[in-house]
């Protein structure tokens, strides 16, 4: 090393303390892609083998419940080989045990943030559940091998495996996928095994693995070829090999994930996400209609035309007029919209665009309001969309 490079190096890293100078993956020129070659493929830095057939997977969780309300979350990449068989904890020498260090020392405090949010252990432990995750599935993947990186940087693999499994869980809305073909979680509803693949399938492009426990649905995998490396390749998405759906032909349970805060109000980056995927819908929400409250999947009442909620009255009725990239809404009362984060509706009220999202009201991308109690009886709660003790939906009924 000239002394030149010596300092640069040096200085690098008294520089930066926090992001540790880096190896490069390998450059892969006209990869193949895995699982579909016709013949032996020799580099598997460039060409995932044997375990070409990576499955995204992400659970439900109810009980206890996991992340957001209106999200699946993160269980993982899978590499399985191109027939549903897979190999597992492939090199112990690599179970790393600091998971949550290497990603902050790698200055990936977003990923981190985001992991924290969707890629839970139901046992509270996602420390764990991420180091379990990457020593059974993360270190057979063959294109982290870590010859696979000139001027390998010592656990520099690891944060590309969680990257590229966000990255690819966010492309992946489940929630929404479903709640576009009204299956939507309730306590009450089931739906048909036929149902939720041809959802996941009109989303992905391709079958999908779903899985049931005790009837309720709580996995799905979607399954892609990789060509190239994990690192630098293309994901492609692709039909199940090997592994079957778990759940009955009829009678499946989707259960809500009660006391659940909704994504959008989860982190700024979910925000974001929400708004972005749902800026220009209208959904069901046109004509007249009701406003009927979900709250746990279950309809409690309904909104009446001052915009509170109440449970036990005749439901006003609201008029939805089509308007930029969503709708508006009127009562008798006059525009409705969000005032100082309460819905209202009266007379002089600036009307407020609303959207749809998985068939309920949105209000900058979200579908939770809120509320400081179910009402009962004949008190009325002012609906928000800031916190309150109670979360709460609206779908749209025409009348
Ligand atoms: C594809 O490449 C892998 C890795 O080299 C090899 O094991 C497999 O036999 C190849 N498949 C075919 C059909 O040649
Ligand atoms: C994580 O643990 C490995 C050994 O298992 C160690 O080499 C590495 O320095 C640790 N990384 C951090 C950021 O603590």
């Amino acid at each position: 090393m000239s002394s030149f490079l010596a300092q640069a190096f040096v200085s690098a890293l008294v520089l930066s303390p926090i992001t540790q100078a880096l190896g490069v993956a390998k450059t892969c020129s006209n990869p193949q892609l895995s699982c579909q070659n016709t013949t032996v493929v020799s580099d598997l830095c460039c060409f995932n083998a044997p375990g070409g057939q990576l499955l995204q997977t992400q659970f439900w969780d109810t009980d206890p419940v996991t992340g957001p309300s209106d999200s699946w979350t993160i269980h993982g990449l899978w590499p399985d080989h191109c027939d549903g068989t897979y190999d597992s904890n492939c090199d112990s020498a690599r179970a790393y045990t600091n998971i949550t260090s290497i990603l902050e020392g790698f200055g990936k405090t977003d990923l981190l943030s985001y992991m924290n949010t969707y890629w839970k252990d139901y046992q509270g432990n996602d420390e764990s559940f991420w180091e379990h995750e990457w020593a059974k599935h993360g270190t057979c993947i063959s294109t982290f091998d870590t010859n696979c990186y000139t001027g390998y940087t010592p656990t520099q693999e690891v944060p590309d495996f969680f990257q590229k499994t966000v990255d690819l869980f966010k492309t992946l809305p489940s929630y929404t996928w479903l709640s576009d073909a009204g299956i939507v979680p309730s306590s009450t509803a089931t739906y048909t095994s036929a149902a939720i693949l041809a959802a996941l399938k009109a989303g992905f492009g391709y079958d999908v693995i779903i899985s049931c426990s005790s009837s309720a649905l709580d996995e799905i995998w979607y399954s892609y070829n990789v060509r190239g490396s994990i690192q630098t390749g293309t994901f492609v998405p692709t039909n199940p090999d090997g592994s079957k759906s778990s759940c009955p032909s009829t009678g499946i349970k989707y259960l809500p994930k009660t006391g659940a805060t909704a994504t959008a109000t989860s982190t700024g980056t979910a925000t974001k996400t929400t708004t972005t995927a749902t800026s220009t819908s209208t959904g069901s929400f046109s004509g007249k209609g009701y406003l009927n409250a979900v709250t746990s999947g279950s309809t409690t009442g309904c909104l009446i035309s001052a915009g509170t909620w109440y449970t036990s009255g005749t439901c006003a009725t609201y008029t939805a007029t089509t308007s930029g990239s969503g709708f508006t809404l009127t009562s008798s009362k006059g525009n409705c919209g969000i005032s100082g984060s309460s819905f209202t509706c009266a007379s002089g009220v600036t009307a407020t665009v609303f959207t749809a999202s998985g068939g309920y009201l949105a209000y900058d991308g979200s579908t939770a309001f809120y509320a400081s109690a179910v009402p009962s009886g004949t008190t009325q709660e002012q609906v928000s969309t800031s916190s309150g003790s109670v979360e709460v939906q609206f779908s749209w009924q025409s009348i």
